[in-house]
């Protein structure tokens, strides 16, 4: 008989059982606690609730410590690479180098979209938010691949995983193309997933494109570390979406729109917005009073997380790619030094430390992508690119589980109670 949690409701003890994962808190099982009680649970923004079982992703917020399959963030962005990410989120294990080579060569050869898709785009504005794009166009990927929405065949689910991680960087430039008014650029097999990303953002018909080494190294370190985070807003988005049957392509369009809130993936457009707009380091503490002052709704953008109350283990690997492509591209951008300062004040600001917020992976991804040549209205593209495969692992793994249930919360209704309808004469 494990642990179990007592709960006296009403004069009378429940018993719940505890259940334990590999590491990280225990969880109450309360899925009876209704049946019992009568009563339900209360935790609107999910802050002690675990809302599944996952093997995929472990995250302890207190110590900055985040595993992808029991492999440290740190490591898989040093040593690793995206697509062995992805093979390792998909499948659990690393891949050896036959299962890499056949899986870099399956994504590889599903990047092309249907012809058609790309008229789709004709019916955007130009100045169209690239993310409003992206979610619409995703979407409709079920318009395109009926072959594999049956959600029940484990080799379609297979499919619809390889198009959607192979067909998302085509769709992010397409995207990108569109609002600059170029053409669009087709996939090119003989490069690297991210080199490939990178030639269809930025090169052009006229002209051969060459990829820089250290461009491409930069993100593809950058997909690695946004490939996934557990059950954050837009991956509980996508498996709640998905909970109902929906096909994967509406899960992910749906996980898209939520990941573009600034609370969450907009984050980096906006952190780099507060950078300009702070500009010089000598107006930084005037931002820091007003971040700190309840009575202005500024915060400060790409500080502050959830989860992680140190430093996020993604901003100390970020800080050391945005220092290798500076160098690369002989960047000297004025907002490092203003991002560093501001840290560095931050940091030492009783505000910041009492409530322990530390900067997250937003706070230096938007200088990176900025030297690289990017938008900022494609920075969260590129958050969306990335994640795709931790969200399509995490539906993956909700939709396999034979327990599987719709999701369903339930409510504090706080509302009228019951009263007779009055006909509009009378009111
Ligand atoms: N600047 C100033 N104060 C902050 C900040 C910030 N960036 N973040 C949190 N706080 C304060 C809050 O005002 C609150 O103070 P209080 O306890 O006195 O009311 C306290 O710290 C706790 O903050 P909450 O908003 O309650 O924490 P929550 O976990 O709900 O929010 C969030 C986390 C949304 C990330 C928040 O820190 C924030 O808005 N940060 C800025 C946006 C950002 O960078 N988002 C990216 C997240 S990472 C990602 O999605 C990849």
């Amino acid at each position: 008989m494990g642990d179990t949690a007592k709960i006296n409701i009403g004069g009378k003890d429940i018993e719940s059982p505890v259940l334990k994962g590999t590491i990280g808190p225990d969880v109450i099982d309360i899925r009876k606690l209704y049946g019992q009680t009568g009563a339900f649970t209360y935790d609107p923004g999910f802050t002690s609730t675990a809302s599944c079982e996952s093997a995929i992703t472990y995250i302890d917020g207190d110590e900055g410590v985040l595993l992808h399959r029991g492999y440290p963030i740190g490591q898989l962005a040093e040593q690793s690479s995206f697509m062995e990410v992805c093979y390792l989120l998909l499948n659990g294990e690393l891949p050896n180098a036959d299962e890499l080579t056949k899986f870099e060569s399956t994504i590889t050869r599903h990047t092309m979209v249907h012809e058609q898709l790309a008229s789709f785009f004709n019916g955007f504005r130009r100045d169209a938010h690239p993310m409003a794009v992206m979610t619409g166009v995703v979407g409709a990927l079920s318009a395109f691949y009926h072959d594999s929405t049956d959600i029940s065949d484990p080799v379609q689910r297979r499919i619809s995983a390889h198009r959607l991680i192979a067909k998302i960087p085509t769709i992010a430039a397409m995207a990108y193309k569109y609002s600059v008014g170029q053409p669009f650029v087709y996939p090119d097999n003989k490069l690297s997933y991210a080199g490939n990303f990178l030639k269809m953002t930025f090169g052009v018909p006229a002209e051969e494109y060459q990829v820089i080494p250290a461009v491409e190294k930069a993100m593809d370190r950058i997909f690695i570390l946004h490939a996934d985070h557990e059950q954050n807003a837009s991956t509980s988005t996508v498996r709640l979406a998905g909970s109902s049957g929906a096909n994967p392509f509406a899960c992910i369009a749906a996980g898209i729109a939520c990941l573009w809130g600034p609370a969450h993936g907009g984050a980096n457009e906006a952190c780099l917005n507060m950078l300009r707009e702070i500009g010089t380091p000598d107006k930084i503490p005037h931002y820091i009073e007003r971040a700190k002052d309840k009575n202005d709704p500024f915060r400060l953008m790409g500080f502050g997380h959830r989860v992680y109350k140190n430093y996020d283990p993604r901003a100390t690997v970020m800080q050391q790619t945005l220092r290798e492509v500076f160098e690369a591209l002989n960047v000297q951008d004025p907002l490092f030094e203003t991002a560093i300062r501001l840290e560095e004040l931050a940091l030492s600001d009783p505000y910041f430390k009492e409530k322990k917020l530390f900067p997250n992976v937003d706070f230096y991804s938007g200088i990176i992508l900025s030297a690289i040549g990017f938008p900022t209205t494609m920075f969260t593209v590129l958050f969306a690119l990335a994640r795709t495969v931790g969200w399509v692992a995490q539906w993956n793994e909700m939709i396999s589980d034979p327990g599987q249930k719709i999701g369903r919360p339930r409510q504090l209704y706080t509302g009228p109670v019951q009263r007779d309808y009055v006909p509009v004469d009378k009111r």
